[in-house]
């Protein structure tokens, strides 16, 4: 069993980043700049939030946090979204989700301008991710991609089996690794709460992708010998032996599982750097598109 060091694959692409951006500075350019909107103060999203800024400082990238109350209405969110789509200054920028239930999160996702949503959530870029044309692809399924694609994961003609059909995870990494493109090329099943027969569908898999959000829930018998497992799982489970009172769960039983898998990532340190990773890669993405007026791929 071999483990898909996402937290390795991220530092690399990091560095490989950090490279670009030491060159933009030495050329006296003006360097990628990415802001994340936080509303509220969910804990799990403050941490994802300050992860991302983290990480733009450490590469070199601009980077602008902007907390909003919890009580701030949706015109007001609009209002601040359409600013960050007028500030030459950001090349992209995400609005952390959830949102709270008063504000439409459709509405604003649709308000961010497509050339500046470096995380791919608007129904413009999703629909060009279907279609197979430029575009941001969103961080997680870029990642999980990412991370087959460098540690050379054979995915023509596998048997692929994605665990949840969310806009944000398990339907468009159902539709990448169907489409024709390496990584790619799977023959790709999805399947969710209305299932039938679902342990004798993740058996069949060559490639098992769980984004469901239910701690342990892929044991041991789900998992056809040899399979590759990418859990997408990060649920917070309490844990006093932690200091701070929880620990990331994935959706796989790990333990059990890494006896059966080939290939198997690591909850933490599997998906959820990878996510980050890609996050800024898009940023670069975004920026290069508007220095060189062009959509680079
Ligand atoms: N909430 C959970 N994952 C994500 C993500 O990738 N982007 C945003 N904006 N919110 C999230």
């Amino acid at each position: 069993m071999k483990i898909l060091d996402g937290k390795a694959t991220a530092t690399q692409i990091r560095e490989e980043l950090k490279v670009e951006v030491k060159d933009l500075v030495r050329l006296n350019k003006r360097v990628p700049g990415l802001a994340a909107v936080l509303v509220g103060d969910d804990g799990a999203s403050q941490t994802y939030v300050n992860a991302k800024v983290r990480d733009c400082a450490e590469i070199g990238f601009n980077s602008e946090l902007i907390k909003l109350d919890a009580s701030i209405s949706e015109y007001e969110l609009l209002k601040k979204v359409e600013e960050l789509n007028n500030n030459p200054k950001i090349d992209g920028f995400i609005v952390q989700l959830p949102l709270p239930d008063h504000i439409d999160e459709n509405k604003v996702i649709s308000a961010i301008n497509p050339t500046k949503d470096v995380d791919g959530f608007h129904p413009e870029n999703f629909g060009r991710m279907a279609l197979d044309l430029p575009t941001f692809v969103s961080a997680t399924p870029q990642g999980i991609v990412e991370l087959l694609r460098r540690y050379q994961i054979k995915t023509e003609g596998m048997q692929c089996v994605v665990m949840g059909r969310s806009n944000i995870v398990g339907s468009p990494v159902s539709i990448l690794m169907s489409r024709n493109d390496n990584p790619g090329n799977a023959t790709v099943t999805l399947v969710h709460s209305r299932t039938k027969n679902l342990k004798e569908i993740t058996r069949t898999a060559d490639i098992l992708i769980s984004a469901i959000g239910r701690p342990g829930l892929v044991t041991k018998d789900m998992v056809k010998k040899g399979a590759v497992v990418i859990d997408v799982g990060m649920t917070r489970v309490d844990d006093n032996t932690k200091k701070k009172g929880y620990r990331l769960a994935g959706d796989v039983n790990f333990e059990e599982v890494k006896a059966v898998a080939s290939h198997i990532t690591p909850v933490p340190g599997g998906v959820g750097p990878m996510t980050r990773a890609s996050l800024l890669l898009n940023t670069m993405k975004a920026y290069k598109r508007k220095e060189k007026k062009k959509f680079m791929r």
